[in-house]
């Protein structure tokens, strides 16, 4: 039985490594890429403290929409380019946001939001979505954050069946 195991670790790097464990094992043995996202959000959302939201946004027809998250409701549709979420999926790589109201174009989906990371969800060079994690703190994810998340985010792929139709 799988159980959430948020309050051991004791530096953020123990808990990004903890993260990424629990994220493995969660994903073992599921390839089904709803519930493989939508336990993945779960999981960041309660093992990471801190945050207000995480969640997943794929590409579909060109821009990218919402997929399961834990958070408030959130912007449904974001155009390749726009926002944090869009400038990442553009560029395909990731963005790494201290202070939200310093990044031009940020699309305010909750209010409380102050610090953002997005990672893009690559397969073979190809932009399949984003994963997205808001803190109502400042300067709440740095570059040791980006580097853990890329790896979960690698992981992910490897362990799921993506929409063909996707990117
Ligand atoms: N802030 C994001 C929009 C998505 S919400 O944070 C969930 C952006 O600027 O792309």
């Amino acid at each position: 039985m799988y159980a959430l195991q948020s309050a051991h670790a004791e530096t953020p790097a123990e808990r990004l490594a903890g993260l990424r464990e629990q994220a493995r094992a969660l994903l073992e043995g599921e390839r089904d890429s709803l519930a493989n996202s939508a336990n993945l959000a779960a999981l960041i959302f309660h093992a990471l403290p801190g945050l207000n939201w995480a969640g997943f946004y794929w590409m579909k027809g060109g821009e990218l929409v919402l997929g399961p998250f834990q958070g408030k409701p959130a912007c449904v549709r974001i155009a390749l380019g726009r926002g944090v979420c869009g400038t990442a999926a553009r560029e395909r790589r990731t963005i790494v946001v201290p202070d939200v109201d310093k990044f031009p174009g940020h699309i305010a989906c909750d209010s409380a939001s102050r610090s953002e990371i997005v990672v893009p969800i690559l397969r073979d060079g190809v932009v399949l979505g984003v994963l997205d994690i808001d803190s109502p703190s400042l300067a709440r994810f740095d570059e040791e954050h980006a580097r853990a998340l890329e790896a979960l985010v690698a992981d992910f792929v490897a362990a799921t069946d993506l929409d063909p139709r996707a990117g």
